[in-house]
């Protein structure tokens, strides 16, 4: 019978991550909280300064040299933890690297815009918050890159296609193995979701390993619905290509294991909250770890709140991903 582990082992993959990151209990805030909280390191990535998308990328960019492309074009917002990561790895690997940006042009680059120029990116800026408006720029660029002979590899937003989702399923793997090894039985996942890859790719680890624990991704962008209905999609498409390998094609997947709560975004990505501010500073001054505003400090909003409402139970143990972006500390 094929592991979860075998049944990765037909995708081409690189190593840009340092894995595995560790995983600890965060000691003062289970205290503070009188909850089992524990910390999957994932800001410790290491690649590019790190982040969740360095293990999406290790299948991607693989996929690519794969496909003998020699041109990156990549998508995302004018921050964008995925293209600065996108930028490190398609250089370091010989890549020509274009990153199509929401936002405005500042006048000094700062945070990973600063990074995207280090690595050698060529930037685009689109005056758009609109997702859409990005991608379809970013599709023009592609076939001007191709009509030069260009042989163009697509990235979409957070690198969220069926082989990006892959690196969130050796996650998947990585965090029962971590837990094995301290003799803890994780209850629940929490972590943010945006563009639904990671949490798509955990998804798929629970149900190739049968854990009965729940994953719960804090929404940070997006409704509800839509996100839900996004994860949903991505976990099909990727349990598609999986299961085929072990089950001749027979898919399983149960609407009810994806779990999006956007309670504590506020009312847009990337706007600040007042708990989200509060939970940055709880981790900072009790932990020595560094958050974000735009994603991880909203999932530790809702950590620290399901933890105050007692939607923990006093026994469970809890894994909060800590999935990077610190970055924009220094916006
Ligand atoms: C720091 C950080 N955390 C979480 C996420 C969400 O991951 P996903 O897009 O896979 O849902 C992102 C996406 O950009 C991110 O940069």
């Amino acid at each position: 019978m094929k592991t979860g582990k075998d049944i990765l082992e037909q995708f081409p993959k690189i190593s840009l991550s340092l894995l595995p990151t560790p995983l600890h209990k965060l000691k003062n805030i289970s205290a503070e909280l009188s909850r089992n909280i524990y910390c999957k390191r994932d800001d410790l990535t290491g690649f590019g300064f790190g982040g969740n998308k360095t293990r999406k990328l290790d299948f991607l960019i693989a996929d690519a040299l794969k496909r003998k492309a020699n041109t990156i074009v990549a998508v995302g917002a004018v921050q964008s933890n995925f293209c600065r990561i996108a930028a490190a790895a398609g250089r370091t690997l010989g890549f020509d690297v274009h990153l199509v940006l929401g936002g405005i042009k500042p006048e000094k680059p700062t945070g990973n815009l600063l990074l995207n120029n280090l690595f050698g990116a060529k930037i685009y800026f689109v005056n758009s918050n609109d997702w859409n408006v990005w991608e379809n720029k970013a599709k023009k660029l592609m076939k001007e890159l191709t009509l030069k002979g260009r042989k163009v590899y697509w990235l979409p937003v957070g690198g969220s296609t069926h082989i990006g989702v892959l690196g969130y399923v050796n996650a998947f793997f990585e965090i029962l193995e971590d837990c094995k090894q301290l003799g803890v039985i994780i209850n629940t996942i929490i972590h943010a979701t945006s563009s639904g890859g990671t949490q798509a790719g955990l998804i798929i680890g629970k149900r190739l390993t049968r854990w009965q624990g729940k994953i719960i991704g804090m929404g940070v962008a997006k409704t509800k619905k839509q996100l839900s209905k996004e994860v949903f999609e991505l976990v099909h498409e990727t349990g598609k290509l999986l299961w085929e390998s072990i089950t001749s094609g027979h898919v399983f997947i149960d609407k009810k294991d994806v779990i999006v709560n956007n309670s504590y975004m506020g009312s847009a990505y990337g706007e600040r909250t007042s708990a989200c501010e509060s939970a940055i500073k709880f981790f900072a001054e009790k932990e020595g770890i560094v958050l974000d505003h735009v994603y991880t400090g909203k999932a530790a909003a809702g950590l620290i709140d399901y933890a105050k409402q007692k939607i923990f139970k006093p026994k469970e143990n809890i894994l909060f991903i800590h999935t990077g972006g610190n970055v924009e500390m220094f916006e």
